[in-house]
């Protein structure tokens, strides 16, 4: 089995694509970081215990990370998009005991411990600001190659932000966490930009016809997504229209579904790539460098087709999923 450890801010999405790596037979979840990003960090753990609850893994260890990047202040939460507590805010039994069940280990230490542990076997999926993976790669410069290969959901590939003008959310919650992270790359690094995901979107009708099953993962599907899919559709619509014809966009799963299965994705670029820090309107914008012009050692693949009816059906998957695998 493919050891994975999964990084998430976890909004609706990110649930969702837990749900992918718990259904997958052939993934084995050795822990779960959180970092903040569409909630506070306390609501992202509470949310990641209550999507392993829901599949019966809470055997799966949840570790604690960052609350804001790390340099300046964390000001942009997507509490519009997916409520205060990042699952659209339809949550009433809240665990009392949740603080609990998180390790005592911060989320940073937890990264380096795992992948010392099992060196070249785990895969990191990363689906928040890339806040904590930065931090292990300060704290253990040699993290980085200890790794198998890396899945980012974050950053833009063609300069089109869905938070500033150039800048995708996550990248833009903490800009040098990313520049961090594909400075010191050296293992293999896929990424699922914001426009490689719009542009392979699943039809709204999809959606519906997942929230039905009648399983516990697709009710809950369901309850998240109730009261924040109207929002959605309407910012998909107005926003998307424009550059990319509107549908039902899981941008998370994108980076799971192809850790999963590497054949969801047809197609991809391979080139240097590098965060902007700096610039009035592109902070945090990621630059291809098409034409290698920043002398880079090293290329990341970015995805830029997918089977979007392979990629449908690991998600219907994901929500039939059997409990106690
Ligand atoms: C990313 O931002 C978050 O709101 C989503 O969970 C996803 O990781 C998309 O830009
Ligand atoms: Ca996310």
């Amino acid at each position: 089995k493919k050891l994975v450890i999964i990084d998430t801010d976890c909004g609706i999405d990110d649930a969702q694509a837990i749900l992918i790596a718990l259904a997958a037979p052939n993934i084995e979840v050795v822990g779960v970081t959180c970092v903040f990003g569409n909630a506070a960090v306390d609501y992202v753990c509470q949310n990641v215990l209550r999507v392993l609850s829901i599949c019966e893994r809470e055997e799966i260890p949840v570790f604690r990370g960052c609350g804001g990047p790390l340099v300046g202040a964390n000001n942009l939460l997507a509490t519009d998009h997916f409520g205060t507590d990042g699952l659209g805010d339809v949550i009433k039994d809240r665990d009392p005991q949740w603080e609990q069940k998180i390790q005592r280990e911060h989320a940073a230490n937890a990264m380096i411990r795992l992948v010392t542990e099992n060196q070249n076997q785990v895969s990191l999926v990363a689906l928040g600001p890339l806040t904590n993976l930065a931090l292990a790669i300060r704290l253990d410069p040699s993290f980085p190659q200890k790794l198998k290969d890396l899945f980012i959901m974050g950053g833009n590939m063609e300069g089109i932000g869905n938070v500033t003008l150039c800048a995708e959310f996550n990248f833009a919650m903490d800009p040098e966490a990313a520049y961090i992270v594909y400075e010191e790359y050296l293992c293999p690094t896929y990424v699922a930009t914001w426009e490689f995901a719009c542009r392979n979107a699943l039809p709204w009708d999809f959606l519906e016809e997942l929230i039905s099953q009648d399983t516990p993962a697709a009710r809950f599907m369901k309850m998240i997504t109730s009261k924040c899919q109207a929002f959605s559709r309407e910012a998909m619509r107005k926003k998307r229209d424009v550059y990319f014809g509107s549908g039902f966009v899981s941008y998370d799963a994108y980076a799971m579904a192809a850790c999963v299965d590497g054949s969801v994705v047809t197609e991809r670029i391979e080139c240097p790539v590098r965060v902007e820090l700096q610039g009035s309107m592109s902070r945090a914008m990621m630059v291809l460098d098409r034409t290698n012009q920043l002398k880079k050692s090293h290329s990341v693949f970015v995805f830029t087709k997918c089977d979007v009816a392979k990629f449908g059906q690991l998600l219907m998957e994901s929500v039939r999923q059997p409990l106690k695998k």
